[in-house]
């Protein structure tokens, strides 16, 4: 199987799993990427069956609508059952790395909103420790030497993503070579700097369900 067919078995398991949990009044959570999209395109297939989504990027809202999907602002929608993203990296804890697609910040929020997160990817993005992804950090653009230098202090190698501006308006810095042993206390560290918008592990937050594509079938790692 292509990793793009792996990436349609988990979108379309995504879709089977919440389709029974869904009531005309169910607004969903939709992530931002590759897998996110093939999951928006499944969706999309079932309009009927829900009443809209919440999009965690522009991009995502920009398909969602293509399929006229109705998107609905956050701060008008008190209850979130479902967010469904991808991940560039996931260990067996359902701790994430996030922002390949500069997209965490307002993946965090909705996935902090939601009730259950139902993190979608092919089986490469399961590893063992966190961190042959470089980790993406969102950064207020004055603070983007400062926030480099104290990523320094903290083991790891900062390097500007560049040519990018989030949908917030800020910079990019992806931090190589870390390993995160400690998931939980890393994004907390990294998150008091001043200057950081916040940083791609959803670790504080995990995933709650990992559907996993992999060449003998879907699995599914729950917390
Ligand atoms: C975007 C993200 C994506 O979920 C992550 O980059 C995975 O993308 P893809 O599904 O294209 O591999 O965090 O900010």
């Amino acid at each position: 199987m292509t990793q793009d067919q792996l990436k349609q078995a988990v979108a379309q398991a995504a879709v089977d799993f919440i389709l029974p949990r869904l009531d005309d009044k169910s607004i969903i959570g939709v992530g931002t990427g590759s897998t996110a999209n093939c999951f928006i395109d499944a969706l999309a297939l079932h309009k009927g069956a829900f009443d809209g989504a919440v999009a965690s990027s522009e991009a995502t809202a920009a398909r969602l609508k293509g399929h006229g999907i109705p998107v609905y602002e956050l701060n008008t929608v008190s209850d979130l059952e479902f967010y469904v993203d991808g991940a560039d990296e996931s260990d067996e804890n359902l701790n994430l790395i996030k922002g390949g697609g500069a997209a965490l910040t307002r993946e965090k929020i909705v996935a902090a909103v939601a009730k259950t997160f139902i993190c979608i990817a092919d089986a490469s993005k399961l590893v063992p420790v966190l961190g042959t992804f470089p980790l993406p950090v969102e950064v207020i653009p004055m603070a983007r030497s400062h926030v480099a230098r104290e990523l320094v202090k903290l083991g790891g190698d900062p390097a500007y993503r560049e040519g990018v501006v989030t949908d917030n308006g800020n910079i990019i810095i992806d931090v190589f070579n870390l390993q995160i042993t400690n998931p939980v206390e890393l994004e907390r560290q990294i998150n008091a700097i001043v200057g950081v918008v916040t940083n791609g592990l959803f670790a504080a937050r995990p995933a709650d369900m990992l559907l996993l594509g992999t060449p003998e079938g879907v699995k599914t790692l729950s917390k």
